[in-house]
């Protein structure tokens, strides 16, 4: 592993212990979206999110099937595509779990390698490694399966300068709104059936040499009505964190259950998104039309104070400004984090963002979940599916 991986790690050093070497990942490629109209999908994160044109694939690129947006914001970078006809293996996808992220691509130093150790560990494959040139090089792709039908793409671009991958081309736009200050992916998380959270934990230790450095069970992650389980899992240098999340037992249906039964099946429930100024960022979002989860109550925000301790000194943001724009504080022994959730982006009560802030916190807001899902349950209620 290299010096700059090392100097970047997240402060998660404890964690290189466990891990294994065998699948050096370097980040995040991209996350791919099969949704039903690419075209005005991509209009939505361009307009409500700040996502900036960036590369295109269709016809006019001599791409008969399928048609792909690539839109950019900072690291970020998302992928919409949607069927160009009713033959398409793509469609069968869609009609079963609506628009959702179909792959989260990690970007690696030798794709061949990651699927030969991935497969051999018991992944199953979705593409053999593949070579793609054009005139600005080759990039080397190959993938295999994770929870459900999401796939977990390997991308070598070190021979590569071109825009995003051959078969794409820049696209240049006229309609170009402000970035957000969105940065990178945080985190992706994974909800899984009943009972098989650990499956695919060990799923990960064994095929990606992952390692599992928080749990929460469900008398952590708990309401009145409903309750799931999560643990976490990272890689090796920290980049890259998937939580895995299990429906639990309650009075209620957890919404966990309803992702499931509307994606019908496991799949990414959300992407968090970290910037640097989230009172920027969410006032910005909100301008936009991004709709938030209903607020905590004021007890919630008379709370804080007692919740962040110390750490109350050292924040930096105004709490009443944090509370007219609903974002949830958390703290733990090392700083704290501010964050906040969109209602779900498409039809189906499947995925949403999170929006987060770090101030030194390294945890997931365990201290906002009761709040959170409180808010999902107020929600779920109104959908019928509580
Ligand atoms: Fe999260």
């Amino acid at each position: 592993m290299s010096k700059e991986l090392k100097s970047v790690d997240y402060g998660l050093e404890k964690i290189f212990d466990g891990a294994q070497d065998f699948l050096p990942l370097l980040g995040t490629d991209y996350v791919e979206f099969y949704v039903g109209n690419a075209k005005q999908a991509a209009h939505f994160y361009k307009t409500a999110f700040g996502f900036q044109s960036e590369a295109y694939s269709g016809l006019e690129t001599g791409k008969k099937d399928r048609v792909s947006y690539v839109l950019r914001q900072d690291k970020i970078r998302l992928v919409l595509t949607s069927p160009l006809g009713s033959a398409s293996p793509i469609n069968e996808h869609i009609v079963k779990h609506g628009d959702g992220v179909k792959v989260v691509a990690l970007w690696v130093e030798d794709a061949r390698s990651a699927f030969e150790e991935t497969t051999k560990r018991g992944a199953k494959p979705f593409m053999e490694p593949e070579v793609e040139k054009d005139e600005h090089g080759e990039v080397v792709r190959s993938g295999i399966y994770t929870y459900g039908e999401t796939v977990h793409m390997f991308v070598e671009r070190k021979n590569y300068n071109g825009q995003f991958l051959p078969g794409y081309r820049k696209w240049e736009s006229d309609y170009n709104p402000e970035p957000t200050g969105l940065k990178y992916i945080d985190h992706m998380v994974g909800n899984v059936g009943w009972g098989e959270m650990n499956t695919w934990v060990k799923w990960y230790e064994d095929v990606m040499g992952f390692v599992n450095f928080l749990t929460f069970d469900d008398k952590q992650i708990t309401t009145e009505y409903s309750a799931l389980m999560s643990k976490v899992m990272s890689n090796g240098n920290g980049r890259i964190k998937f939580p895995i999340n299990e429906p639990a037992e309650g009075i209620k249906k957890s919404q966990i259950e309803e992702y499931l039964d509307f994606y019908e099946g496991p799949g990414v429930q959300h992407l968090a998104v970290a910037t640097d100024d989230i009172v920027k960022t969410v006032a910005a979002l909100k301008a936009r039309g991004v709709e938030f989860l209903p607020p905590p109550p004021q007890a919630y925000y008379d709370d804080i104070p007692r919740r962040l301790g110390a750490h109350m000194d050292t924040m930096k943001e105004d709490l009443n400004k944090l509370q007219e724009l609903s974002i949830l504080v958390d703290a733990d022994e090392e700083g704290y984090l501010l964050q906040i959730f969109t209602k779900p982006l498409q039809d189906r009560p499947t995925l949403f963002f999170e929006i987060i802030q770090r101030m030194g916190a390294k945890g997931f807001g365990a201290g906002n979940f009761k709040a959170l899902f409180e808010s999902i349950e107020r929600e779920q209620a109104q959908r019928g599916t509580l």
